[in-house]
């Protein structure tokens, strides 16, 4: 199923509130799914079932209020409570704990986004608006919640992995880098596809520093060098470089700084694969517009159509190469060296 493709407007014509049901539901599921995975809940039961009281004890909240919660997702099929009142793992418990670290950036980006008015007003991102800070300034601040953005960013790489690899083959290259690659799920995934070829996860040294023991801990360790450094700056040679939810985060200045910059290090016959949403037009609902807008909230950047992905790499010493669209998430955008 197309993804995020229903209109508001045909929520308003199936009448009985079902915008205000929408609208409602959502922000009480993050509450209580993020409840049950910050405080250890979810693990707990999924290692084995455990009396109401005994949970409550071990994380510290008041046994009445848990069994409200724990109710909330027993109805929802998330948990299971026993006539006994014990809690036990449902077969939906383990995706509860997958989706921890999305629902976790899902409950900052609302907040971000309840400053969408004022930070355009002010001439700042919404994020700054409301944190005081750039995204990319407070995830390094807050090393904690850094690591949580990353496996977020793992998360959405894991949704784009078998569209990848089944619609978008790479032709052979020998050394790809994963620029702005967070903790390397995506490099890690491509190693693993193309054998005999070795990778270069580059990204910030505080990003870096959390990523390296998960590199080092994988069956590619030996395959992979990491690399800190700005990305504005440089980039380390290589005939093939993936820039994955990147480009997005970016004005066009800025993106152009980052292409200029992969311009001057890749190998002759290399190139770029952007992994990112391409923008419709006419604008349609779905994942790409409703991520624009969630780019705006969140940083400077913005999702794009081609002809604007054709315009960066004009002006950064590239041309388009081969394009797989993808309806129902990030597409693969290929260009070379003009
Ligand atoms: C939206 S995340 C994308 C992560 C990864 N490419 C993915 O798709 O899962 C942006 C990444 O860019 C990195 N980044 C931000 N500014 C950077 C800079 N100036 N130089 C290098 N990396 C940077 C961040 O640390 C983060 O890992």
């Amino acid at each position: 199923m197309a993804r995020q493709n229903q209109t508001i407007a045909s929520l308003f014509d199936a009448g009985d509130d079902a915008v205000f049901d929408w609208a409602a539901a959502a922000p009480i599921a993050m509450a209580c799914m993020n409840m049950a995975n910050d405080s250890g809940l979810t693990e707990m039961v999924l290692a084995g079932p455990a009396p109401l009281e005994d949970l409550a004890r071990r994380i510290g909240a008041p046994p009445d209020k848990l069994r409200r919660v724990v109710n909330y997702l027993a109805a929802h099929g998330l948990l299971a409570v026993g006539a006994d009142g014990t809690v036990s793992a449902t077969p939906h418990t383990a995706s509860m704990r997958r989706y921890a670290a999305a629902l976790k950036i899902n409950i900052v980006r609302t907040i971000a986004g309840s400053h969408l008015l004022d930070g355009l007003q002010q001439g700042v991102t919404p994020f700054e608006a409301a944190y005081g800070r750039s995204v990319f300034a407070h995830l390094a601040a807050e090393p904690e919640l850094g690591a949580v953005f990353a496996d977020y960013m793992g998360f959405m790489t894991d949704r784009v992995l078998a569209f990848l690899h089944a619609d978008h083959p790479f032709a052979p290259f020998e050394t790809a880098v994963d620029v702005g690659g967070s903790f390397g799920a995506l490099l890690l995934s491509v190693l693993e596809h193309y054998p005999g070829t070795r990778g270069i996860l580059f990204d910030l040294p505080n990003v870096l520093a959390q990523a390296e023991p998960r590199i080092r801990a994988s069956q590619f360790s030996d395959r992979v060098a990491l690399v800190a450094g700005d990305f504005f700056e440089t980039a380390p040679p290589a005939d093939l470089y993936l820039i994955k939810q990147i480009l997005h985060d970016w004005e066009d200045a800025d993106c152009v700084r980052i292409l200029a910059a992969i311009r001057k290090s890749i190998a002759p016959g290399g190139r770029i694969a952007v992994i990112d949403h391409l923008l419709e037009e006419p604008p349609t609902p779905g994942e790409a517009l409703s991520t624009d807008i969630g780019m705006m909230i969140w940083s400077p950047g913005r999702e794009r159509t081609q002809k604007d992905f054709e315009a960066l790499f004009a002006d950064s010493g590239f041309r388009l190469g081969r394009v797989t669209p993808n309806p129902n998430g990030h597409s693969v955008i290929e260009a070379a060296p003009a």
